[in-house]
C-alpha cells in the first residue's frame, strides 16, 4: 500500500472501531484535536505503563512527579519561552496557506536524500552483485553534487536559524524555487516569529499580571520542584524525574492526524547529573531509549537518529529519534543534554537557591540535565502504522489485522463460546473470571467464529481462546495466535503461565532489565 494511502487506512480504522475520533465532531470538529475512544484509551494507557514502568520501576534513581499544568508565569520568562518559544511562519500569498519556513527547508533536505536513494538503485540494477553501495555513494558524480547542494542548504539555514535571520531564511526558500504545495505558487510573504504558547487569564479580573499559560512542555513541572523531590526523596545524583502528563502549542501547521496537535501528551525524564558528565549520560540515554524502542518489534529499519541542525536554547548537544510514519521519518523523541540552563535560570528568577549538596565531596553545585522527551500521541501513532496489515489469505479472503505488540494491545484475550448453548457460554464466563483480574478480556458469542476472529484481529487482540465441546470433557481450550492464526489446543489451567509468557508487562519488561 502506498504510504500516504496508509494514513487514510488508518484515520479510518481508528473512527471504525473505536480508537480515535475527530474532536467535538458532532459540531464538526475542532482542528488538530482528536479523542481518544474505547480501544484508543486502552492503548494508550498501556504505552504509558510501558515508559513509566521502564523508567521508575526498573531504574531505582527515577522516581515519577505529576505537577500541575497551570503555573507562576515568571517560569515561562525563566526558560526563555516567552521569548523564545517561536516558530518561524511564511504565508503563501495565493493559497493563503501558512507554514512553517524552517519546516519547507527540511522537507526539501528530505527530497534530496530521496533523490540520492534512487540514484543508489538505479546503481544496484546496474552493477548487481558487484555493487558496492558505500563506493558509490563516495564516487557516484550525481550522488555528490546533490550532497554537495545539500550540505550548503543545511549550512546556511542553521546560520539563519541561529541568528534568528529571517530574511535570509525567506531568500533560501527564494533561491531553491521552493513552491507552496497547493498553490504550486512561489509567491511568499516575509518569515515572521510565531509564539506557540497558549495564555488565558487567571482570576476574574484579566490583565497584564494574570495572564498564565498552558504549559508547552512538561519539564519545566519537574525543574521547579527539583529540590522538592531530592530532598523528600533523599535522592543522590545521578538521578532522574519522570513525568507523563498534557503540554499545548499553538502550531502553525498542525496536520497529520495525531502526530502534530495543539494539546497532545509528553512523557519526559529530567535526569540530573554532575556538571562535566553530561555528555556521556547523553550518550547512555540514547542508547537505552533506542533499545527501548527496538524492543516495542516495530522494526529496526523504521527508526533513525537524527542530529539537531538548530540547537535549542538550552541544549549543549540534541538529536530525535525519528520514525518510518506514513509521511515518512519524522520526530518521535528528542534527547537533550539541557546543562544547567533551566536550572540556573529558576535561580535567577526565584532568588532561591536550586543547589545540589553532595555530601561526599562537601561540595554544592547546579546539576546538568540531560533529558528524554516521548510524545505519546506519536507513540500510539508508530505502534498503529506498523501494526496495520491487510492480508490476502489462502482461501482469497481479506483480512485486516492490527499486529501490535501483545502486551500493549487494548484487549489481550478475546473469550469465544463456539455455540451459545449446550453449557458453553457459562464455561467460558468461568474462564473469564479466572483470567479478567490480570488481563483486559472480551467476551463474544455473537455470529460465527470465523467472522468473530476478523473483530479481533481488527481491533489487534493477540489471543482468542475458544471453548469447544471438548472443553467441557477434558478442560481444555483451543488457543488461537492473531499474527499466525495457528491455533493450538491447550488446558485450562495452563492459560495464566501461557498468557504470562506472552503478554504480561514482564513479557514486555524482561529484556530491558
Ligand atoms: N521538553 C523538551 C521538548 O518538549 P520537543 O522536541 O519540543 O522537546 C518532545 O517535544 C516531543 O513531544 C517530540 O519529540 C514529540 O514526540 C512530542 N511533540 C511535540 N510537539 C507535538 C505536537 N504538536 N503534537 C504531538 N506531539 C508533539
Amino acid at each position: 500500500m502506498e504510504q500516504k494511502d496508509l494514513l487514510k487506512e488508518i484515520i479510518s480504522h481508528c473512527k471504525e472501531y473505536g480508537f480515535v475520533f475527530p474532536s467535538s465532531e458532532i459540531y464538526d470538529g475542532l482542528a488538530a484535536t482528536y479523542d481518544y475512544g474505547q480501544l484508543g484509551a486502552e492503548l494508550k494507557n498501556n504505552i504509558k505503563t510501558y515508559w513509566w514502568k521502564s523508567m521508575t520501576q526498573l531504574n531505582s534513581n527515577i522516581v515519577g512527579l505529576d505537577s500541575a499544568i497551570f503555573m507562576h508565569p515568571t517560569i515561562w520568562k525563566a526558560s526563555g519561552h516567552v521569548d523564545a518559544f517561536n516558530d518561524p511562519l511564511i504565508d503563501n500569498k495565493d493559497s493563503k496557506k501558512r507554514y512553517r519556513a524552517d519546516v519547507l527547508l527540511e522537507e526539501y533536505l528530505e527530497k534530496q536524500t530521496q533523490k540520492i536513494q534512487k540514484e543508489v538503485e538505479k546503481g544496484e540494477k546496474r552493477f548487481g552483485d558487484s555493487f558496492d553501495k558505500e563506493q558509490f555513494i563516495a564516487t557516484n558524480p550525481n550522488v555528490l553534487r546533490i550532497k554537495e547542494k545539500q550540505g550548503q542548504v543545511q549550512e546556511r539555514m542553521k546560520t539563519a536559524l541561529n541568528d534568528s535571520n529571517l530574511e535570509d531564511l525567506r531568500q533560501l526558500i527564494i533561491d531553491l524555487e521552493i513552491v507552496c504545495p497547493i498553490s504550486g505558487s512561489k509567491n511568499w510573504t516575509e518569515v515572521r516569529q510565531f509564539n506557540l504558547m497558549f495564555s488565558t487569564s487567571l482570576g476574574s479580573v484579566a490583565g497584564e499580571s494574570a495572564t498564565i499559560y498552558l504549559r508547552p512542555e512538561t519539564a519545566q513541572g519537574i525543574f521547579v520542584n527539583f529540590l522538592n523531590v531530592q530532598k523528600s526523596g533523599r535522592m543522590k545524583i545521578p538521578f532522574g524525574i519522570a513525568q507523563i502528563g498534557k503540554a499545548f502549542r499553538n502550531e502553525i501547521v498542525a496536520r497529520q492526524f495525531i502526530f502534530r496537535m495543539r494539546e497532545f501528551e509528553q512523557m519526559e525524564m529530567q535526569f540530573f547529573v554532575k556538571p562535566g558528565e553530561e555528555l556521556t549520560w547523553y550518550e547512555h540515554w540514547k542508547e537505552v531509549r533506542r533499545k527501548w524502542h527496538l524492543n516495542l518489534g516495530l522494526g529496526e529499519k523504521n527508526y533513525r537518529f537524527h542530529d539537531h541542525i538548530k540547537l535549542a536554547h538550552y541544549a549543549n548537544a540534541a538529536c530525535d529519534i525519528e520514525f518510518n510514519f506514513p509521511m515518512g521519518f519524522k520526530e518521535l523523541e528528542g534527547i537533550h543534554s539541557r546543562t544547567d540552563f533551566d536550572l540556573k535560570q529558576h535561580e535567577l528568577h526565584s532568588g532561591k537557591k536550586l543547589h545540589y549538596f553532595d555530601p561526599s565531596t562537601n561540595e554544592s553545585f547546579v546539576p546538568y540535565v540531560v533529558e528524554t522527551s516521548v510524545g505519546l500521541d506519536r507513540l500510539f501513532l508508530s505502534v498503529l502504522s506498523a501494526s496495520y496489515t491487510e492480508e490476502t489469505l489462502e482461501d482469497g479472503s481479506e483480512r485486516t489485522v492490527l499486529k501490535i505488540p501483545a502486551a500493549l494491545a487494548p484487549y489481550k484475550i478475546a473469550i469465544l463460546p463456539l455455540i451459545k448453548k449446550d453449557g458453553l457460554p457459562e464455561k467460558a464466563q468461568e474462564i473469564m473470571r479466572m483470567l479478567q483480574l490480570e488481563y483486559t478480556i472480551q467476551y463474544d458469542e455473537k455470529d460465527s467464529i470465523g467472522k468473530r476472529y476478523r473483530r479481533q484481529d481488527a481491533i489487534g487482540t493477540p489471543f482468542a481462546i475458544t471453548i469447544d465441546h471438548e472443553t467441557l470433557e477434558n478442560n481444555s481450550v483451543t488457543i488461537r495466535n492473531r499474527d499466525t492464526m495457528i491455533q493450538e489446543r491447550i488446558a485450562i489451567e495452563s492459560l495464566p503461565a501461557f498468557l504470562n509468557t506472552h503478554c504480561s508487562w514482564p513479557s514486555i519488561l524482561g529484556a530491558l532489565v
